[in-house]
């Protein structure tokens, strides 16, 4: 459920008019509802209700500081996967003690920073990882609580870019390897051992890999308790799916209840990392129609996003709606939408059935409030789009349109290109 909708042929943000906010903004930019990100939030977190748990919001699916707050605001914790996470989660006010910390390449200026914050847990990848952390923490005069990541070796059967959890990706560790890690971690005195995680790929639409993976680290917890190594967090990752089109994922509350089932009298805190359920339908990419073009095999809608605002279409082939802001009924054609950049793969539709739509008027890519403005670049040298939040009947620029100047800050002729004969 979200809070785009129709009103009298008119799409509306909550209480406010698409139209009203592009005529004021320009385009593109992405549209994000309040109402709809506190509704999934609450909605993911009280299906979780009775079973000791903590939602940590990845914060890699929308990294936006608006939208931070508003879950630190709810009470969230934070899955970061990067030092420039970590500094956005503590800028947005997350509490330290509700920071997971993720990725198979963290670097030591990244654990010292994490270390200096007091984050509730590492989740290590590797040995090596694990090593050079009790190294970082004893130069700290610290103890780095941690979790091992395990690879369960599930097919979450989805888009094989986003699959982590089979033995051939690059994430996590084997158990029997993870084991070791935990005889290690257990040994050194400046390692805390407080839980197990996993996370085994994105937008899973069944149940079943989830339980298959929480049923083999209960296994996995068992034999560590034989060995003296008691954990208090099973973390077990993000993943759960949203509807872009045909798609039907289990409920929050059908979700949490496997889950709930599968952990009923083990006394441990279930940590989630959600990023896509909670943010996906939470917003929107905002675009105008410039040209509509026919050749001889194809129609192409040309509009004014690309590839570099939303990479999805092109990566996942992943599907986004697309819909007129004005008047979704009306005859149909079929089109390639597409953006401006220079290459084939700048599309975000192909032989779409899409109502017959005309130059200037304005479409709404929906679904894209994961994944979407966090992997735009300036690829074309084209300045990343604004970000705007609409609340009730107002609505909040939380990301300025990128102007040409922010495209060159940072670059620097070198002094012996100076001279034109050079
Ligand atoms: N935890 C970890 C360790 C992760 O790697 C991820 C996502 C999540 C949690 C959150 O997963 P979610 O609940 O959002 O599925 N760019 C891709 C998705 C990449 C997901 C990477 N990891 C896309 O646009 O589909």
């Amino acid at each position: 459920m979200h809070h785009f909708q129709y009103r009298d042929g008119e799409l509306y943000a909550e209480d406010v008019p698409v139209r009203a906010i592009a005529k004021k903004v320009g385009t593109p930019f992405y549209l994000y509802s309040t109402a709809t990100l506190k509704r999934h939030f609450q909605v993911f977190d009280e299906a979780f209700s009775g079973l000791p748990h903590l939602v940590c919001y990845s914060i890699k699916a929308n990294s936006n500081l608006a939208i931070l707050r508003l879950f630190a605001n709810k009470g969230s914790g934070a899955d970061i996967v990067s030092g420039g996470e970590l500094y956005r989660a503590l800028k947005a006010g997350f509490p330290p003690k509700k920071i997971v910390f993720s990725g198979v390449g963290k670097t030591q200026r990244e654990m010292r920073e994490a270390l200096k914050a007091g984050i509730l847990m590492f989740n290590v990848e590797s040995l090596g990882e694990l090593k050079t952390l009790a190294q970082v923490a004893k130069r700290m005069g610290k103890v780095a609580p941690i979790a091992i990541r395990i690879n369960p070796d599930v097919d979450p059967k989805t888009h094989p870019h986003i699959t982590t959890g089979l033995m051939k990706s690059k994430f996590g560790l084997d158990v029997e390897t993870a084991f070791e890690a935990y005889l290690f971690a257990k040994e050194h005195p400046n390692l805390d051992i407080l839980g197990v995680d996993c996370h085994i790929g994105s937008q899973l639409t069944e149940i079943s890999p989830f339980v298959e993976a929480l049923k083999r680290i209960k296994i996995f917890v068992e034999r560590l308790k034989e060995h003296g190594i008691k954990i208090k967090y099973i973390d077990l990752g993000g993943g759960l799916g949203i509807v872009y089109g045909k798609e039907s994922p289990p409920p929050p509350s059908e979700y949490a209840q496997a889950l709930k089932q599968e952990l009923a009298g083990l006394d441990v805190t279930l940590i989630l990392e959600p990023g896509r359920v909670i943010v996906g339908n939470a917003g929107i990419l905002v675009t105008r129609v410039l040209y509509f073009k026919e050749t001889p095999v194809k129609n192409f809608v040309i509009i004014d996003a690309a590839m570099n605002d939303l990479l999805r279409p092109v990566l996942y082939q992943a599907y986004h709606e697309i819909i007129p802001i004005l008047s979704k009924n009306r005859p149909k054609l079929v089109a390639d939408v597409v953006g401006p950049v220079c290459e084939t793969g700048d599309f975000f539709a192909r032989d779409r059935e899409i109502p017959k739509v005309k130059s200037g008027e304005l479409l709404a890519v929906m679904s894209a409030g994961a994944y979407g403005f966090v992997m735009a670049s300036n690829y074309n040298s084209r300045p990343r789009p604004a970000e705007v939040m609409v609340n009730g009947k107002d609505f909040y620029v939380v990301r300025k349109r990128e102007n040409y100047a922010r495209l060159i800050a940072g670059e620097k002729i070198p002094p012996f290109l100076e001279n034109k004969s050079a």
